[in-house]
């Protein structure tokens, strides 16, 4: 296993180009299951999780060819079965979202239970209501979801008690082939679910209303192939805004869709940095001086999202003053607090609470990648840490960001990935 070795203290300066949204590519991956015309998808990050879920397309006989570096070419003429398996499933949760598509094509599905996750229970009971709500006759067996609708999924009124982009997806991927009309009200809003009707309504699904929370689906009989590019990635854009403004110096990130974080930009000004929008690109400066405190509270979008809020807190444990970080979407997501503590951070932990006091500075120190964005905390606190910080089980990173140690290098950061003899 490797890790990822950080001397601290250089401020960045360059340019980063933001890849294809992970949690969108993920997504759009599924949606050649609801057709036997090929789909490709341009801007594709090449993640360790497009890899697990590409093997689990491979499993159900798509075809997945790599296409030079950010395309990807999938085809499935006719599925080779209809069970995705638990060792398939449990390398990453989001593939649990090809039941829905399975079962529309094929009217059976067999597909593992995802499993908890480090971040909390996160359980699945929205996906199969509304799966049920469709007409799906769903049963548990021995970690599986069986679910069966013989005579096809039918359109519905799903209305979500509260919001979940996940189930908000995976509903949309099962409906657009159901007959009649579906409604889902309190849907997510996030750019990836509209990034995801943009391309189901290329193929000729018919989806109004993606990115509001009342979305219709007027189901269609079949759906065509088409080309589509992935939405830039919003976290990836604000982990490496959030670098620059904990380090220090000039970044512009290029490639990024900045009304993705319009919840952002205000906090990391407030913080002290300088934010300049621009077309596609924004540029983050930060000099000399320590951040002010600033308050976060996380919420589904547009609020500040759960998937930065480990990186603002590298940023204001620095700050000059005390903030106070509330996450609300996960029960369990401060994991990185004990590891920032051990480079130096003052942040007490009270339920859905941390109370973060600025200190001066980190200090390098060995640390424990923990789930993805909070690996991202620990890499964004060892560039700015005085000394060497050594970030192990880096596959949580490799999981959601592209070549981070290859970006970063460029921006002067002293970073580099070596084999982890304890790992
Ligand atoms: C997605 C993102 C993740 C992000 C999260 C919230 C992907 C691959 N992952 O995760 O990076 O942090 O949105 O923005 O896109 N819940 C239930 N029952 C369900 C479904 C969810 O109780 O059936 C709960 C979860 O445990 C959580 C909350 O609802 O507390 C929101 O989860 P959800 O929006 O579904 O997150 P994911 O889609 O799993």
């Amino acid at each position: 296993m490797d890790k990822i070795v950080i001397e601290g203290s250089y401020p960045l300066r360059g340019e980063i180009r933001i890849s294809g949204a992970k949690n969108s590519a993920i997504k759009l991956m599924a949606v050649p299951l609801l057709t036997d015309r090929p789909v490709t998808l341009t801007n594709m990050p090449r993640l360790r999780d497009t890899r697990s879920m590409g093997g689990l397309l491979e499993h159900l006989g798509l075809s997945v060819e790599q296409d030079g570096d950010s395309t990807l070419k999938l085809h499935a003429p006719d599925l080779a079965g209809t069970e995705a398996p638990y060792d398939l499933v449990r390398k990453m949760r989001a593939s649990f979202n090809v039941l829905g598509p399975i079962l529309a094509r094929e009217g059976q599905a067999r597909v593992s239970l995802p499993g908890g996750c480090a971040i909390g229970a996160r359980p699945v009971d929205l996906h199969l209501k509304a799966l049920e709500a469709l007409g799906a006759k769903i049963e548990l067996e021995q970690g599986y979801v069986i679910a069966s609708a013989k005579g096809g999924l039918k359109g519905a009124e799903i209305s979500f008690p509260f919001v979940s982009v996940g189930a908000t997806e995976h509903a949309m991927l099962a409906a657009v082939l159901a007959k009649g009309e579906t409604v889902l009200m309190n849907a997510a809003r996030e750019p990836e679910i509209v990034d995801l009707a943009d391309c189901l309504n290329a193929m000729g699904a018919k989806i109004t209303g993606a990115g509001r929370s009342e979305v219709r689906i007027e189901g269609v009989a079949s759906l065509s192939g088409t080309t589509h590019s992935v939405v830039p990635d919003r976290i990836e854009a604000g982990t490496y805004a959030l670098a620059a403004a904990t380090a220090g110096g000039s970044v512009r990130l290029t490639n990024v869709r900045h009304d993705h974080l319009g919840a952002l930009w205000p906090l990391i000004a407030q913080a002290g940095a300088r934010v300049s929008l621009d077309d596609d690109s924004v540029l983050i400066e930060r000099g000399t001086g320590r951040p002010n405190p600033v308050d976060i509270d996380t919420s589904a979008y547009p609020g500040f999202p759960t998937d930065l809020q480990a990186q603002f807190m590298a940023l204001v444990g620095l700050a000059d003053g005390t903030s106070i970080i509330r996450e609300n979407i996960f029960e369990n997501r401060f994991m990185h607090c004990p590891e920032l503590i051990r480079m130096g951070a003052d942040i007490t932990v009270r339920g859905r609470e941390a109370i973060v006091r600025g200190v001066p500075e980190y200090v390098g120190a060995p640390v424990m990648a923990t789930d993805l964005r909070a690996s991202a905390s620990l890499v964004n606190a060892g560039l700015a840490a005085r000394g060497e910080t050594h970030i192990s089980r880096v596959y949580h990173l490799d999981r959601g960001f592209e070549h981070i140690e290859v970006k970063l290098g460029n921006c002067g950061a002293h970073i580099r990935r070596m084999p982890d003899e304890e790992g």
